[in-house]
């Protein structure tokens, strides 16, 4: 936290006047017309829209809780989710700086980045659940403790077949019942494990 008032100095500000000059949407448009260029990670364009409008189809649904992230890696599209439903609570998973648990190299979180990008592109990390661990050893009563019942979550840890699985199962067991999980990677074929992991969830 301490890093991320050094590094946000005077970029918090600028982002906070966003959001309190415009409205929620006008920060969401702004992430992905600036923003979403500017934070490094994986998340093409129109997943980001997919993803941004299924959350306004939720809230028109109503069908509220909590969102999160397995793998967050420098927070592109943890922000997008934040900036899409601002007063949600939200958890955020990653082994960041304890990279030899990300086993298949998926990525290098890093905490610091994270929580800087996250401050300068939404105003704050207020109410963001960090939780520095690999997803294989969190529960999901861990999780409904900290967020409660959620609405949405993205897959995107580790890229095993082990991970996906591990990952599937504690989405199941947090997610509401038309709750949403997103899994990253399924039809890549550079991450076989995904999709097996996935197959291996529906058997
Ligand atoms: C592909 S990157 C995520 C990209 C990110 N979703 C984005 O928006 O750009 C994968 C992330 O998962 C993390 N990771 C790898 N194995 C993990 C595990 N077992 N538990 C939690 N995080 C893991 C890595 O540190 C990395 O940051």
């Amino acid at each position: 936290m301490e890093a991320v008032d050094k590094r946000a100095d005077g970029r918090v500000d600028s982002a906070r006047s966003l959001g309190s000059s415009g409205s929620s949407t006008d920060s969401l448009r702004a992430y992905l017309q600036v923003g979403w260029n500017s934070v490094h990670g994986w998340l093409d364009r129109y997943s980001a829209t997919v993803i941004a409008d299924l959350t306004q189809v939720q809230r028109e649904h109503r069908i509220v809780g909590a969102f999160g992230e397995i793998g967050v890696h420098h927070g592109k599209l943890f922000i997008l989710m934040r900036l899409a439903a601002p007063e949600d609570r939200c958890f955020a998973i990653d082994v960041f700086d304890d990279q030899h648990l990300n086993v298949d190299h998926s990525g290098a979180g890093d905490r610091v980045k994270f929580l800087s990008n996250v401050a300068y592109w939404s105003g704050s990390v207020d109410g963001v659940a960090v939780i520095q661990q690999s997803s294989l050893d969190i529960s999901a009563d861990r999780l409904l403790g900290e967020v409660g019942r959620c609405r949405m979550i993205s897959i995107d840890g580790g890229h095993t077949e082990q991970c996906t699985l591990n990952d599937l199962r504690l989405g199941e067991a947090v997610l509401q019942e038309r709750g949403v999980a997103i899994v990253d990677d399924c039809f890549n074929e550079e991450w076989p494990d995904v999709a097996t992991g996935v197959s291996r969830y529906c058997l």
